[in-house]
C-alpha cells in the first residue's frame, strides 16, 4: 500500500462519520452524539498529525509544494477550532448541526485539495518505493498519537508549521514544558 491510499482510506472513514453526525435524529440523546463526536475526534486527529508527519514535511521541502502544504496545514488548524466549537455544542445540545455541518464541509474541501492536487505533485516527487515506506510510517505512527493528550497534539502540530530546522527546538520545549 502506498501513502496515498492510507490516507484515502483515513478520509473515507472521517467522511461517513461526519455523514452519520448530520444525519442524526433530532430526538437523539446527547450521549450518543458525543461519543459520535469522540469518535470524530480519534479519527481525525492522529490522521492529521501522522499526515502532517510523513506527508506534508517530506513534501514542503519541494519548491512548489509550498504554498499547497502552506495552505492545507491551515486548513488543519481551523478543522481543528471547529471540532472544538463542535464537542462544546455536542455537549450542551445547542447548535451542534450547524457546527457538525460547518465542520463536514471544511473537511470535505480539504479532503478534495488533498486527494486532487496535492496528491498529483506528491506523485510526481515520491518514488513507488517512497510511498509505500511513507505509507508504512504513516500506519505506525497513528495509534501512537492517539494516545497522546489533546494538548500533546496540538503543540505537535504547532511544531509541524515551524521552519524544519527550528522545528526541534520547539518541540523539545513544548515536551519540558509538559512534564
Ligand atoms: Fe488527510
Ligand atoms: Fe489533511
Amino acid at each position: 500500500m502506498k501513502i496515498y491510499e492510507a490516507l484515502r482510506k483515513d478520509h473515507v472513514e472521517v467522511k461517513a462519520l461526519l455523514q452519520r453526525l448530520v444525519e442524526l435524529d433530532e430526538d437523539t440523546d446527547a450521549r450518543t452524539r458525543v461519543q459520535l463526536i469522540d469518535k470524530i475526534r480519534d479519527a481525525l486527529i492522529p490522521h492529521s498529525r501522522a499526515e502532517e508527519t510523513v506527508f506534508y514535511n517530506s513534501l514542503r521541502e519541494v519548491p512548489h509544494a509550498k504554498d499547497v502544504i502552506g495552505h492545507a496545514y491551515q486548513e488543519h488548524l481551523e478543522a481543528e477550532t471547529l471540532l472544538r466549537t463542535l464537542q462544546v455544542a455536542g455537549k450542551v445540545d445547542a447548535g451542534w448541526l450547524k457546527a457538525a455541518t460547518g465542520l463536514k464541509n471544511a473537511l470535505e474541501h480539504h479532503i478534495d485539495e488533498e486527494e486532487g492536487r496535492m496528491f498529483a505533485i506528491a506523485e510526481g516527487v515520491f518514488t513507488d518505493e517512497e510511498a509505500v515506506m511513507m505509507a508504512q510510517a504513516f500506519t505506525k505512527l497513528k495509534p501512537e498519537i492517539k494516545a497522546e493528550s489533546l494538548m500533546a497534539t496540538t503543540a505537535e502540530l504547532i511544531a509541524n508549521m515551524m521552519p524544519p530546522r527550528f522545528a526541534k527546538a520547539f518541540k523539545k520545549y513544548n515536551l519540558e514544558s509538559r512534564i
